[in-house]
């Protein structure tokens, strides 16, 4: 196979990046697709998997790629040992511990409370005229949402936000970091234990309340596994999601004819939501391991092979999705790769597409001719998700 070096291959995963270098990835997704669409890079040992039937084979195929024993998942991670990192038959019993709650069913109830948590941060701005995207809306309303439901009291529900930044002086700024002889991952820890404790004790209609009495086959979860849940579902909840609302805004003003009609009819919004979350994804791939030898996309990939399947390129694939570079907020059918596929599919994308259907209307019909800054340079931060760091708009 023809070898290229990290420079040719056109991206830098893990780094701060300018938006235009972000979007420049798709072309390298299109030469990747065409020419060598399961690519080995012998500098990182990673094999990168870019169309969309081979994709869906690797996030699908767990009996061949496995979610277990993934570098990044390792001892120290809280990914560890939770359901993301899990195969049957022991994914099957976490994941059903928290399904339920999850259900559109059951998210559709929460439309009330999420309608006013978005209204609360449209007030916040709107008098002012002007709004960082990101720290305004796209942050705060999903992650108070996801807190709201597990049950991290009211005035816990940017707890994160505060240990990364260090904004009280006792709490550590990075992970990894020391602050007064403890990690970040130690303050987490610690918190929920805490919270796990006091709702065992007096259980309250949330999420921690039913996890802190939840057993498998008759036995209670370790305090290790139960916390590790719980940071899942609050940093899934708050990071994905905020970066679909960032991303929104941003397409909305590149593609102002679009935002108007949606504006006119509301409607679209669903099926906006969908081309949204393939033409720009806020989770860009996901990585699995292969169990034995396999056979993918005319390739031979070895046992205990680390695979990047990149589904952000699968939503790009013209086998899949005619003229899959133009944001067609009426594209039918849209099966993007966005939320994953099979047994691992995205648990909280009923939640996600709600919190989504909620906001968006919301901002197009009260903040008018939304404008971006000009001249604001667009930074991403590029890793198994991509966060716009930064997005201010103007509006009237
Ligand atoms: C737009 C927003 C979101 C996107 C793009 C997204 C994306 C994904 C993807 C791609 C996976 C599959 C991972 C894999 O196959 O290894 C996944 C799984 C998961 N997501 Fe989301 N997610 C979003 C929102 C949420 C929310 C709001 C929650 C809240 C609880 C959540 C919780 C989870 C959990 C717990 C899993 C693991 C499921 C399993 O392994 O069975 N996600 N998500």
């Amino acid at each position: 196979m023809q070898k290229q070096s990290e420079g040719e291959r056109g991206f830098s995963p893990f780094q701060l990046q300018p938006i235009e270098q972000t979007l420049q990835t798709f072309q390298w997704f299109s030469k990747m697709r065409a020419e060598q669409p399961v690519y080995h890079d012998p500098a990182s040992n990673l094999w990168h998997v870019f169309r969309y039937e081979d994709v869906n084979q690797v996030v699908t195929d767990y009996s061949h790629f496995s979610s277990e024993s993934i570098p990044g998942f390792s001892e120290n991670s809280f990914l560890n040992g939770t359901v993301v990192a899990k195969d049957p038959p022991d994914h099957r019993k976490l994941r059903n511990l928290v399904n339920q709650a999850f259900t559109p069913r059951a998210v559709n109830h929460l439309s009330d409370s999420v309608t006013a948590i978005a209204q609360q941060f449209l007030d916040n701005v709107r008098s002012a005229g002007k709004m960082d995207v990101v720290s305004d809306i796209a942050f705060p309303f999903p992650a108070k949402v996801i807190a709201a439901l597990l049950g991290v009291p009211d005035e816990d529900w940017d707890i994160f936000r505060r240990w990364a930044s260090g904004e009280r002086a006792e709490e550590p700024r990075k992970p990894g970091e020391v602050v007064q002889g403890r990690t970040m991952e130690e303050h987490m820890y610690t918190f929920f234990v805490h919270l796990l404790e006091e709702r065992r004790k007096s259980p309250r209609e949330d999420l921690i309340s039913s996890l802190s009495v939840a057993e498998i086959d008759g036995e209670r979860l370790s305090e290790r596994e139960l916390v590790s849940f719980c940071i899942l579902l609050l940093a899934a909840g708050q990071e994905t999601t905020k970066n679909l609302i960032a991303n929104a805004v941003y397409l909305f003003t590149e593609y102002p004819d679009v935002a108007e009609r949606l504006r006119l009819q509301p409607e679209l919004m669903p099926k906006a939501i969908e081309e949204i979350l393939r033409f720009l994804p806020p989770v860009w791939f996901t990585i699995r391991r292969t169990t034995s030898e396999v056979e993918l996309g005319g390739q031979t990939l070895p046992a205990n092979a680390i695979v990047m399947a990149w589904n952000s390129s699968a939503n790009r694939d013209p086998e899949q999705f005619p003229n899959p570079d133009h944001f067609d907020i009426e594209r039918e059918p849209n099966r993007h790769l966005t939320f994953g596929h099979g047994i691992h599919f995205c648990i909280g994308a009923p939640l996600a597409r709600l919190e989504a259907k909620i906001v968006l209307p919301m901002l197009l019909d009260q903040l008018k001719d939304i404008k971006r800054v000009p001249d604001f340079p667009i930074n991403v931060r590029a890793g198994i998700v991509y966060v716009i760091q930064s997005l201010p708009i103007t509006f009237l």
